[in-house]
């Protein structure tokens, strides 16, 4: 890899014989057993990111659940490695429930958030007896309270908040907004929070939870929201004696997705500040209970959990994409040379979404300086299938340094794509989806979810 970068990537990859080695395994055998495009992932990456999480926030405050964001990445190895590390998981929808349960999550380690919940869905949550379901609005709260009766169960619920604290990160990825369509406004709450009490039989009111939103790159977010917790805490306390047991302050650690210098100045400073954004979980969770929890007569803060739900931060990093090289051509009026890609953004939607920027290397050069700029593009029939800003709003960099002399047959790496990637990866234009590996601790290699194949484009269809 060019100097410039070396240092700055996950420790887990490095250029071995001039490719790249994930783990110590290399890219290129990888890439010919497996095929292109092939994600990759590190299992000790995976464990490793979520003990330091949870080592950082337990120093601050000991008692914490670490509810990793299933949408992020739900492959059930992914699940799994979360799971022996130490984490707990957060579920958005029944499908992600069905997951986590069979992956071995406790009850007790499983919040369920989301904003249009079936019966069917609330009914699976209460019936296993998870931590919370998050409440969405008025109109949820008595529809969680009808089915827990029905069931003669009854269902631990928190209420989800919108203070209205804005962050520095993308608009789309803001959700801590009152123009957003999540939780309950402040004007509603003492509401929610008497009809909750008032619903005793059928909810247990445990916590309150506020996610201001993704790659969020400031504390003060979360300070703030934390704050407002507490406040909501302690003012219920005061008023009825009610006591909660958590406070859920979310997710949006963000991770660093610009490793390489020389592509930080081609970026606007909006999207270089959110994308190169390192915060220290520890530095967040003690910045937040040291503002909010000033004269804590009560004790209130004993026995309370704080619930995190990081998606990003565990898996982001642990993951990347590779591609093959498959065309190439010149541009002799612009002066570009194009390399076509077999990785398109159906294989990272947010690349086109959110133009999400995506460090590339090179796999099969890894050690040769990455100064020569390409214009690089996916195999999609859309003009949007590119790697750069075709809206030229400088938010992604116009070219992508390589090697001189990249070709057809080079094998590149899309580093980063841990997050996000795979979930939402679709078989847009006819493409199967591609293989998952795990380069397991023990240095093996396993399929996590094997290729699809042409038949698999067809075989949920009906003619
Ligand atoms: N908790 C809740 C309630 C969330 O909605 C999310 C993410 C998380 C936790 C995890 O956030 P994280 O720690 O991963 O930042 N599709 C977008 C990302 C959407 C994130 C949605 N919510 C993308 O492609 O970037």
């Amino acid at each position: 890899m060019a100097e410039r970068s070396q240092t700055e990537l996950p420790d887990y990859l490095k250029a071995r014989d001039g490719r790249l080695a994930i783990d110590g395994v290399d890219a290129l055998k990888l890439a010919s057993e497996y095929g292109t495009p092939l994600y990759v992932f590190s299992e000790k990456r995976i464990v490793e990111n979520t003990r330091a999480l949870r080592q950082a926030v337990e120093r601050i405050h000991p008692r914490v659940k670490l509810c990793y964001a299933a949408k992020a990445n739900s492959n059930m190895a992914v699940l799994a490695a979360v799971l022996r590390a130490g984490g707990d998981i957060e579920v958005n929808s029944g499908g992600e429930l069905f997951k986590a349960k069979k992956a071995g999550f406790r009850p007790d380690q499983i919040v369920f958030n989301g904003v249009s919940k079936t019966d069917d869905e609330i009914r699976d949550a209460i019936h296993y007896g998870v931590l919370a379901t998050n409440v969405d609005s008025l109109y949820e709260l008595d529809q969680i309270a009808r089915v827990a009766r029905a069931e003669s169960l009854r269902a631990n619920i928190a209420i989800r908040i919108v203070p209205e604290i804005v962050t520095r990160s993308h608009i789309g990825l803001q959700t801590g907004l009152l123009s957003s369509k999540f939780g309950l406004s402040p004007s509603l709450l003492e509401e929610a929070f008497n009809r909750a009490l008032a619903a005793r039989d059928a909810v247990n009111l445990a916590g309150v939870h506020i996610h201001v939103g993704s790659q969020t790159p400031d504390p003060q977010p979360y300070a703030r929201a934390f704050a407002e917790m507490w406040r909501l805490l302690t003012d219920l306390n005061e008023k009825t004696g009610h006591r909660l047991t958590h406070i859920n302050i979310g997710g949006g650690l963000p991770i660093d997705y610009l490793p390489d210098t020389a592509m930080v100045e081609e970026i606007g400073d909006r999207e270089r500040n959110m994308l190169s954004a390192r915060l220290d979980a520890g530095e967040v969770i003690a910045a937040a209970l040291k503002e909010a929890v000033e004269a804590d007569e009560k004790g209130l803060i004993e026995g309370l959990t704080v619930v995190m739900e990081p998606g990003r931060r565990i898996i982001g990093d642990a993951g990347l994409l590779l591609t093959r090289v498959c065309n190439t051509k010149e541009r002799p009026e612009t002066g570009d040379t194009w390399l076509l890609t077999d990785a398109g953004y159906s294989l990272m939607i947010s690349m086109a979404t959110y133009k999400w920027y995506y460090h590339l290397v090179s796999a099969s050069r890894a050690d040769m300086p990455h100064t020569a700029p390409y214009k690089v593009a996916g195999p999609l029939c859309d003009s949007g299938d590119v790697y750069f800003d075709l809206e030229n709003g400088g938010r992604l960099p116009n070219y992508r340094l390589l090697p001189e002399g990249t070709d057809v047959g080079d094998v590149l790496a899309l580093l980063n794509t841990g997050a996000y990637a795979l979930d939402q990866a679709s078989q847009y234009n006819g493409r199967p989806r591609p293989a998952v590996v795990m380069v397991k601790e023990s240095g093996e290699v396993a399929l996590t979810r094997r290729a699809e194949t042409y038949e698999d484009l067809i075989s949920f269809d009906r003619w």
